[in-house]
């Protein structure tokens, strides 16, 4: 399978310019430029190598760089935006690091006669965030493109195929971005079109039939994309020799549980163990209001509850995971500020005793993901859902989690899901939720003083999760949600609506 490697400089489109890589059906990997050893590279039988953006300056002391001989190994590289500056600084061009201003957003640049530019018009709008631009070209390259302020918006050296552009390409807002890469796969490093999901299938599906033959391998299942997809996958190679764990903490929305098991059940005949531990976790969140408090203490049950199952199952030492790529960069990253302690199902401690573990979509981004399990039949409805947070609605009740608020929650949760649904709002939003705030306010029903709780409903939309806009429900929408609630939950006395984006909130409210 032919791949490419981007070499991340520290910018925020790296898992973008992969993505697209990949959207082209070419595989392509991430490695941080401290992870690079030019032997490894040589020897991995890449097609092409692109350098990734970054924030800092190719002259700075600290500067992420790679060694010059990456250039020298007669494998096709594509600069962008800090990697074009670093790949003319690698070839012994100069950097103008002292202009004052930057050239930002949606830039016209024409390009001149080059195999990067194929079936390309010669003035078009790319997508420019620069201060630093190149000044001197290397020696063997040539200027291909140019904007008002950018005498270089791009370089090419043809013959050994190095090529830099100070735009990005990977940005929708670069009308012809796409046919850029595709370029510079197709024309420049000749790959072939063949990373294919119904293939990644058929090899996946081979590859763990022989290796996990005549073993018993456990999963944990949360309910989210990631862990199902994996464990329908799994039960394609070993079938009934997986075992599926799914903790129901009593944590998750309306009828979820029961329609991951029914489908799981009925159209997959996957073997699932179910176990109610529901108590257990409403007993350890007693009286427990600080958020951060509450999900360590999730996190713990859970894996306490996994455990005790995976002893009782006894005779499985293998286990498998739906890490996905993203995740598999990410812990290979530097920290950076926590804000949330994050649980998940891929989250299980290093000391468990297992032999060894599985993870199937550890390469797969989550749109590949999502066509994976397409592909292996999953319905729509259970690949499209939206994300749930792994500690439930414990993080959607602030205060106390109990029996009684959960019930409300959920009820009010599914009464709002089916009003975004019916109004065809779930396309135009990511993730649509109600919170249980733990204020109460004075009401009037009939004749009667109530005093109930004051439900909040978000709804944002984002392409990464990282940052979100809060999404502009109807009126029309928002009022019959809180009609709805108002009269057919008990205990809710107000209904508001949060516009608030992140930054500065967070998603969800814990
Ligand atoms: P925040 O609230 O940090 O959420 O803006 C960003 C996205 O992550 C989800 N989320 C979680 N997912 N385990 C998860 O697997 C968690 O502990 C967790 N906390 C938040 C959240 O729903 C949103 O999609």
């Amino acid at each position: 399978m032919d791949k490419i490697l981007v070499i991340d400089f520290g910018g925020q489109y790296s898992q973008l310019i992969a993505r697209r890589i990949r959207n082209q059906n070419v595989y392509a990997e991430i490695k941080n430029f401290d992870q690079i050893s030019i032997e490894e590279t040589a020897e991995a039988g890449y097609k092409g190598i692109v350098f990734s953006g970054g924030p800092r300056s190719v002259y700075d002391d600290d500067a992420p760089r790679v060694d010059e001989k990456i250039t020298q190994l007669n494998i096709p590289i594509l600069g962008i935006c800090y990697g074009h500056q670093l790949l003319t600084y690698l070839t012994h061009g100069e950097i103008d690091t002292a202009l004052t201003k930057s050239e930002y957003g949606k830039t016209s640049v024409s390009v001149s006669d080059s195999g990067l530019f194929k079936e390309i018009p010669e003035e078009s709008i790319c997508w420019m965030s620069h201060t630093d631009q190149v000044k001197k070209l290397p020696l063997g390259f040539v200027c291909i493109a140019r904007s008002e302020k950018c005498p270089y918006a791009a370089v090419a050296d043809e013959k050994r195929k190095l090529y830099g552009v100070q735009f990005h390409p990977e940005v929708s807002h670069t009308e012809y971005g796409n046919q850029i890469i595709r370029n510079f796969l197709f024309e420049i490093c000749n790959c072939k079109p063949n990373w294919r999901m119904e293939d990644f299938l058929d090899r996946s599906v081979r590859k763990y039939r022989e290796e996990l033959k005549g073993k018993k391998v456990i999963l944990g299942l949360s309910g989210g994309v990631d862990s199902m997809v994996c464990a329908v996958l799994l039960n394609q190679a070993i079938g009934k020799e997986l075992i599926c764990v799914m903790i129901d903490h009593g944590l998750f929305r309306k009828g979820e549980a029961e329609e991951v098991e029914k489908v799981f059940k009925s159209q997959f005949d996957i073997r699932l163990e179910r176990v109610n531990a529901k108590e257990r976790f409403l007993h350890s969140l007693k009286g427990v209001t600080d958020p951060e408090e509450k999900r360590k203490i999730i996190g713990t049950e859970f894996i306490r509850a996994f455990e005790a199952k995976a002893e009782e199952l006894q005779d499985t030492d293998i286990l498998a995971q739906g890490t996905i790529y993203p995740d598999v960069i990410e812990s290979g990253k530097g920290s950076s500020a926590k804000i949330k302690s994050h649980h998940n199902v891929g989250g299980l401690p290093e000391n468990m005793m297992f032999s060894q573990i599985v993870e199937p979509l550890r390469d797969l981004f989550k749109d590949e993901v999502r066509e994976l399990g397409k592909r292996l039949g999953i319905p729509d409805q259970l690949i499209y859902r939206q994300p749930f947070p792994g500690p439930g609605l414990a993080v959607r009740i602030i205060g106390e989690v109990n029996e009684e608020k959960l019930a409300i929650l959920k009820e009010a949760d599914s009464i709002f899901a089916e009003e975004i649904a019916k109004a065809g709002c779930d396309r135009i939003t990511s993730q649509y939720f109600a919170v249980l705030t733990d204020t109460r306010s004075v009401g009037v029903k009939g004749d009667f003083r109530t005093y109930g709780y004051t439900v909040a409903l978000r709804a944002v939309s984002t392409d990464d999760f990282m940052t979100a806009e809060w999404v502009k429900i109807p009126y029309e929408v928002l009022q019959e949600t809180s009609r709805r609630i108002t009269n057919e939950v008990k205990g809710v006395g107000r209904v508001v609506y949060d516009i608030t984006s992140k930054p500065p909130a967070t998603i969800e409210w814990e």
